[in-house]
């Protein structure tokens, strides 16, 4: 039977600014996605990369001094070192400067205007150059502000080509209400249709005097409205990422496009409508997440309140950023992030609750069995514990739910450190004849940490790679995932995994 195939991808960033924490965030998310994908053995492409064109790398790059492809060149390089420093595996990484990108969007506009979707008309209305949105009545804040980013919004009186939007009314419609998980959670779903149902306009295809995009292929003087760009990239990328290879066949159309809560208009709305205009399927899913807030703020550039990841991974790691991240923020809602936090969830959770059972778990095979597993058959207690634990966590995933599917291994972490509480094995081992019994708590608690461990993959790749080399299982599978599934024999010691101090550690 051929593998399923998984695509996924996160939104492209622009390159306005370096990366933070909010960027890092989606990547983060999107990789959880395809690493378990992988464990299950689909065959998996994982999608990120950078928005270039448009007013917003055109503004900062006036406003630096420097040439938009200059700037967008230096940025583009951070965003992409930032990717296995998340240790994101993402499989191809897009620039919208890409010259095979910039040929297949125009192709792509040629056939929607082909199709009879494209006419030149007069845009007059609101404007946020930092969204690059055309702001609908709804849309504007008071004082004709942006509710982005409360800035003043520009009137705009331009003479371009436009997208029939209108006609794409019913269709969404249908999509819509044909198929309720195609926006997730249910909140931002319900947001897009009132937005649907309030009726659409068309909309800009084209800017006329931004000279940084891509040309109108039928009318040069004009460039492409940065969105439209933006949005093809899901689709282009698969055209060339592979060299002589179109993906598009396998991997189109996306199993799960994660975006923030501030595009979700482009995504749920204007984009089935593009694709749909160009013959194309549409997505089957897309998750929004919230907000990652400092002091009850977005965290962003233009605020000015940004966490540095590099800094922080610098220090604990990646595996500590992405469990703190996707922990802390609850996926699909706002949540407010802080240096406290993190520490609190590293030294509470990561040290003393995972950490501590591996080590105490490895630290008592040695002591009281040389380092040996006992061979024999399992605490039928535990085992019942950790029953179905693997396909719950895979329903939460196919949902996009990576925090409560981090959750619900979690419980399992701690019902294994209440375990060695209540089986207190050192007490056993004071008395010969508990010897038996103490072999079934050892066995069992190395093969449930086993089990956790392959299932944390991919929140704790690298932890768990080193955890599960220790423990002499090289499997990681998500078949490995069952309990009672391994066979453990000899294990070794390992080195805190998440150390105290980390600049103490060695
Ligand atoms: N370039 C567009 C997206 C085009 S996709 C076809 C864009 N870029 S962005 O760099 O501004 O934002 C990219 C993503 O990062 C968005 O999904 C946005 O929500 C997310 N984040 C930026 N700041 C964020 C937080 N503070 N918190 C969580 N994510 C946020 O929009």
């Amino acid at each position: 039977m051929a593998r399923p195939a998984f695509y996924v991808t996160t939104p492209i960033y622009y390159v306005n600014a370096a990366p933070h924490l909010g960027h890092a965030y989606t990547s983060i998310a999107a990789d959880v996605l395809a690493r378990h994908h992988r464990q299950r053995g689909d065959d998996v492409f994982f999608l990120t990369g950078t928005d270039e064109h448009g007013e917003p790398v055109a503004l900062a790059a006036a406003a630096e001094g420097v040439e938009p492809q200059a700037l967008a060149d230096q940025n583009a390089e951070r965003f992409r070192a930032l990717m296995p420093q998340l240790e994101a595996s993402n499989d191809f990484f897009i620039r919208t400067s890409d010259e095979q990108h910039v040929a297949a969007v125009q192709e792509i506009l040629e056939r929607v205007k082909a199709n009879g979707y494209v006419f030149e008309g007069t845009y007059e209305g609101w404007y946020c150059p930092r969204c690059a949105d055309f702001k609908t009545a709804q849309e504007v804040a008071e004082g004709n502000t942006c509710p982005i980013h409360g800035i003043e919004l520009t009137r705009e009186n331009e003479q371009n080509w436009f997208f029939q939007l209108s006609a794409f009314q019913e269709r969404l419609e249908e999509l819509f209400d044909g198929q309720p998980d195609f926006v997730q959670p249910k909140t931002r779903y319900n947001e897009a249709r009132s937005f649907l149902a309030g009726g659409l306009q068309d909309v800009s295809l084209s800017r006329r005097g931004i000279d940084w995009g891509i040309p109108v292929p039928w009318d040069p003087d004009q460039t492409i409205y940065v969105w439209w760009d933006a949005l093809l990239n899901y689709y282009t990328a698969l055209t060339y990422a592979e060299p002589g290879a179109d993906l598009t066949e396998r991997f189109w159309p996306a199993n799960y496009q994660l975006i923030g809560k501030d595009i979700l208009k482009f995504h749920a709305i204007y984009w089935p409508a593009l694709l749909m205009a160009a013959d194309l399927p549409v997505p089957r899913h897309l998750f929004v997440h919230g907000f990652l807030l400092m002091d009850g703020e977005k965290m962003s550039k233009s605020l000015g309140n940004v966490l540095d990841p590099f800094a922080v991974i610098e220090r604990y790691g990646a595996d500590a950023l992405r469990f703190y991240l996707l922990r802390d923020v609850p996926f699909g809602s706002d949540g407010s992030v802080s240096a406290a936090a993190f520490e609190a969830r590293y030294e509470n959770e990561l040290a003393n609750e995972y950490g501590n059972l591996a080590a105490r778990t490895i630290a008592m095979v040695h002591r009281y069995r040389e380092g040996l597993v006992p061979a024999v058959p399992l605490d039928g207690e535990l085992a019942s514990d950790f029953e179905g634990l693997p396909e719950q966590v895979a329903a939460l995933i196919d949902k996009a739910e990576v925090t409560q599917a981090l959750e619900t291994i979690w419980e399992r972490v701690r019902r294994c450190n209440q375990y060695v509480e209540e089986r207190a094995p050192w007490t056993l081992a004071k008395d010969e004849a508990n010897s038996d019994q103490l072999d079934v708590v050892l066995a069992s608690l190395c093969e449930a940490l086993r089990s956790l461990t392959v299932l944390l993959v991919p929140w704790l790749p690298a932890s768990a790679e080193k955890l599960l080399g220790a423990l002499g299982a090289s499997d990681d599978s998500f078949a490995a995932a069952a309990f009672g599934s391994g066979s453990l024999a000899a294990i070794e010691k390992i080195e805190p995994m998440f150390p105290k101090d980390p600049d103490e550690a060695s």
